[in-house]
């Protein structure tokens, strides 16, 4: 049997070739295409793929309609990453081991090649490789809006910095986290329900799953984060944390933020077990994957 991470790499790659396939079509060679590059191929999991294609996998969705749409999810999640970096946000000078966008460039280079990438993914939404009806092309390109926009993951990244020193309540960091990470999620979910034509409720389900294993997904990060900020201090003996941002972990600690995600786990695959029995096998090994990684 193949292990989840390697699974996880055989999606990372077939994402990945598909957005190299993208980046070459690019008509006009412009100077931001680099920098837009240097973020989007520069060694991230692609789990937010691998959701989409472990929900597609429950109905038997044609794979490359699937990679399609993480290509421009991934697009999305590239931006976010590469304006969260910038010195007015998180100020991170390091992204996956290497120089972050603003720091192998400069400022205004990061700014506009994270607007690029936010708007190259519905340039490849609305594109004619993506082969399903103009109905369901509409649908994903205005849900993947309102959930990228206000009201979702720049929503979100509003509320996490604007918590920044501020003791807010748990229940206010669980909305937060809903949604700069959750709402993506709750779309790599979503999409699913959009190319099967599903009723509301059944939409609102699959939605509402996606967004909380984003919950999950940033709360473990967090963690993740904790140990590492520990190391490099340890390391470096200096006082670096992140302990101006409003987490669970600097509102109730480390152990009982860990408590908090082993329940969430635990909510999230008794829900999908219950909705979708066995052909939901891939998605729930996906969120069992969460809190196993170490990285
Ligand atoms: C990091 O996301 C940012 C969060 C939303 C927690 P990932 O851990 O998915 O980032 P990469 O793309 O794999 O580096
Ligand atoms: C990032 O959260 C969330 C989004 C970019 C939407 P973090 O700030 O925790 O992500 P990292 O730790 O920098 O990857
Ligand atoms: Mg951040
Ligand atoms: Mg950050
Ligand atoms: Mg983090």
């Amino acid at each position: 049997m193949i292990s989840f991470p390697k699974k996880l790499n055989i999606i990372a790659s077939q994402t990945n070739s598909c957005l190299k396939k993208i980046f070459s079509k690019q008509k006009n060679n412009s100077y931001l295409l680099n920098p837009m590059k240097y973020g989007v191929f520069s060694g991230g999991k692609r789990f937010r793929s691998a959701i989409v294609v472990n929900a597609g996998k429950i109905y038997n969705i044609d794979s490359k309609k699937l990679i399609i749409i993480s290509s421009a999810i991934e697009c999305i999640h590239a931006y976010s990453l590469i304006h969260d970096d910038l010195p007015s946000m998180d100020n991170d000078d390091f992204r996956r081991g290497k120089l972050s966008v603003h720091k192998k460039f400069n400022e205004f280079t990061a700014i506009l090649a994270g607007n690029s990438l936010l708007t190259l993914a519905f340039e490849i939404l609305s594109s004619k490789d993506l082969k399903i009806n103009q109905n369901q092309k509409n649908d994903l390109i205005k849900t993947l809006s309102e959930c990228s926009g206000h009201s979702g993951l720049a929503g979100g990244q509003y509320s996490d910095l604007s918590f920044e020193n501020r003791k807010v309540s748990k229940n206010s960091i669980i909305n937060m986290q809903k949604k700069k990470t959750g709402e993506l999620f709750g779309f790599c979910c979503e999409s699913i329900a959009i190319l099967k034509n599903f009723t509301p409720s059944k939409r609102k389900k699959l939605k509402q799953i996606g967004i909380n294993i984003g919950l999950l997904f940033q709360t473990v990060d967090d963690l993740v984060d904790y140990k590492q900020d520990s190391l490099v201090i340890r390391k470096l003996n200096k006082n670096y944390n992140k302990s101006d941002k409003s987490t669970f972990i600097n509102l109730i600690g480390y152990d009982k933020t860990l408590i908090f995600a082993k329940k969430v786990k635990k909510k999230i695959i008794k829900e999908i077990k219950k909705e979708y029995g066995k052909r939901a096998n891939e998605l729930v090994k996906s969120v069992e994957f969460i809190l196993d990684r170490k990285f």
